[in-house]
């Protein structure tokens, strides 16, 4: 009868982690996540059934030996060796079984296969860079070949960011002045979050980038592909804004962590010295490369990172073409 309501709450909690679709979890997209989960359904289960024997134990144990008349005395207890015994040794096995399960994993999940294809990632306040191989550059997308195992190498230009990949079950930190890295083998073609998931600053929650698992046809069409073909200097601008700039700029002229951008192109501008400035293509341009140059009063210098290296001269004319057409 317990053994039976034991296992019934067990496997409900395994189906509510473990579910193919589960509501609290986010989908599996690799060989790995699936194990990770098994092991954290697995280690949920102990936990939950546990804390019921443990709970209804010491209700039990409170009724039975209650004080029941005003001269109760308690009874003179020492010790049961046995049972003693056997509630060291079984939790012990337990915990040993997890700690075998968790090494086995964690090795697997450290260690990227020989031959992995390596992509760079560099961290920055706000956004993800992506550097392949091929020179190929991309800023918050990334797209890999399905079923091949991919080795992202991380860097940060300037704070500490983590790249945090949910539907993988991984999450690496990418640290100023070393490389760190983390690999996953999606074994499903689909779009997924990356997040970042060490506070860096205001724009921390904007910092958001996205994976594509695609076919490995997709995938070396997309690396040899010119991404602005057939497309003009404002919608490259468009383009790139989204990508790179939508963390921190408005489009209109409301502000957000940096000045909303509608209305911008030719106007006037206060300076933090108090001296003023045209928002001409000049200005736009080293706002871009060199940010703390020219500050405009009310907000604040440092906040704003360079792009310099980031952006070619194709995406800042593209920008400034742009942010010409914004209103107010
Ligand atoms: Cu980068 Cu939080």
């Amino acid at each position: 009868m317990f053994r039976l309501f034991f296992l019934g709450i067990a496997s409900v909690f395994t189906k509510v982690v473990h579910a193919k679709k589960s509501v609290f979890m986010p989908p599996e997209a690799s060989a790995y996540a699936h194990e990770a989960d098994k092991l954290y359904a697995f280690i949920l289960n102990v936990s939950a059934v546990s804390f019921i024997l443990i709970v209804l134990f010491i209700a039990y144990f409170c009724i039975k030996y209650r004080r029941k008349t005003l001269n109760d005395k308690t009874p003179h207890l020492s010790h049961n060796f046995k049972l003693e015994v056997i509630w060291t040794i079984i939790p012990s096995l337990i915990f040993f079984f997890m700690f075998a399960w968790g090494w086995k994993l964690w090795n697997q999940a450290r260690y990227a296969p020989k031959g992995a294809l390596e992509i760079f990632v560099e961290g920055q306040k706000w956004s993800w860079g992506f550097h392949y191989k091929s020179g190929r550059t991309s800023i918050n997308e990334v797209y890999v070949p399905v079923g091949k195992p991919i080795k992202f190498i991380l860097s940060s230009k300037d704070v500490i960011h983590s790249l945090f990949l949910p539907a993988f079950r991984k999450k690496q930190d990418a640290v100023p002045g070393r490389y760190t890295s983390l690999w996953i083998q999606p074994n499903k073609k689909g779009d997924y979050y990356i997040f970042c998931a060490e506070f860096c600053g205001t724009g921390h929650s904007g910092m958001m980038a996205k994976l594509k698992v695609v076919s490995f046809k997709e995938y070396a069409q997309w690396l040899s592909n010119d991404p602005y073909k057939g497309m003009s200097l404002s919608q490259i601008g468009k383009k790139v804004f989204n990508a790179s700039c939508t963390a921190c700029h408005n489009t209109n002229n409301t502000a957000k962590v940096g000045p909303g951008f509608g209305g911008l192109w030719a106007s006037t501008k206060i300076l933090t010295n108090n001296k003023s400035v045209v928002a001409d293509s000049t200005y736009i341009r080293e706002s871009i490369l060199n940010p703390n140059a020219k500050v405009v009063k009310g907000f604040l210098k440092g906040v704003m990172p360079t792009f310099k290296g980031q952006l070619s001269e194709q995406q800042i004319r593209g920008l400034v073409e742009y942010i010409k057409g914004l209103k107010e």
